[in-house]
């Protein structure tokens, strides 16, 4: 059964653009072996992140990823069957928020002015889904 998981965390310390690098391109190795697809968005020293692949191969990421130190407080906003992936091609698709283009915002200006903190995305975990989805349209 394929699942899909969004949750959102708070970095332990601010990550450099070499830091995120380096934990997308593990991240993306591993994600083609396990057939794991989905989007990493991190803002404001947040990460809001989705995954998709079989139960049993997500459920085992989402352990790996609550262990690991750079991040704490990791939240789970949505964990549900789907029938098909809302990001087959992407091993791990990645917007650093804080570095996005002109361009780029201004598709995305409703969502880059929404509050971007962990109780915010808690009680509006539909809102981080589309704007998952959306981000998906713009940066294609
Ligand atoms: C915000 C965040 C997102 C991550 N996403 C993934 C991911 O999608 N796939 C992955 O393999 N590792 C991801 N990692 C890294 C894992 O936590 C872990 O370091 C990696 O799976 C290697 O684990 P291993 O050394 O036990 O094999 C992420 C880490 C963080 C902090």
């Amino acid at each position: 059964m394929l699942i899909s998981l969004v949750y959102v965390s708070s970095a332990f310390h601010l990550m450099s653009e070499e830091d995120l690098l380096e934990l997308l391109q593990a991240a993306r190795k591993k994600n083609q072996e396990l057939n794991i697809t989905g989007m990493l968005l991190y803002h404001h020293g947040n990460f809001i992140q989705v995954l998709e692949g079989e139960e049993a191969d997500v459920m085992m990421m989402e352990q790996k990823i609550k262990q690991d130190v750079r991040h704490h407080t990791m939240i789970i906003l949505i964990k549900e069957p789907i029938s098909e992936r809302s990001f087959p091609d992407w091993s791990m698709g990645f917007r650093n928020i804080d570095k996005l283009s002109k361009e780029d915002r201004e598709g995305l200006n409703d969502y880059l002015d929404l509050p971007w903190t962990l109780e915010y995305w808690s009680s509006n975990p539909s809102k981080a889904q589309k704007l998952l989805a959306n981000f998906k349209a713009v940066l294609r």
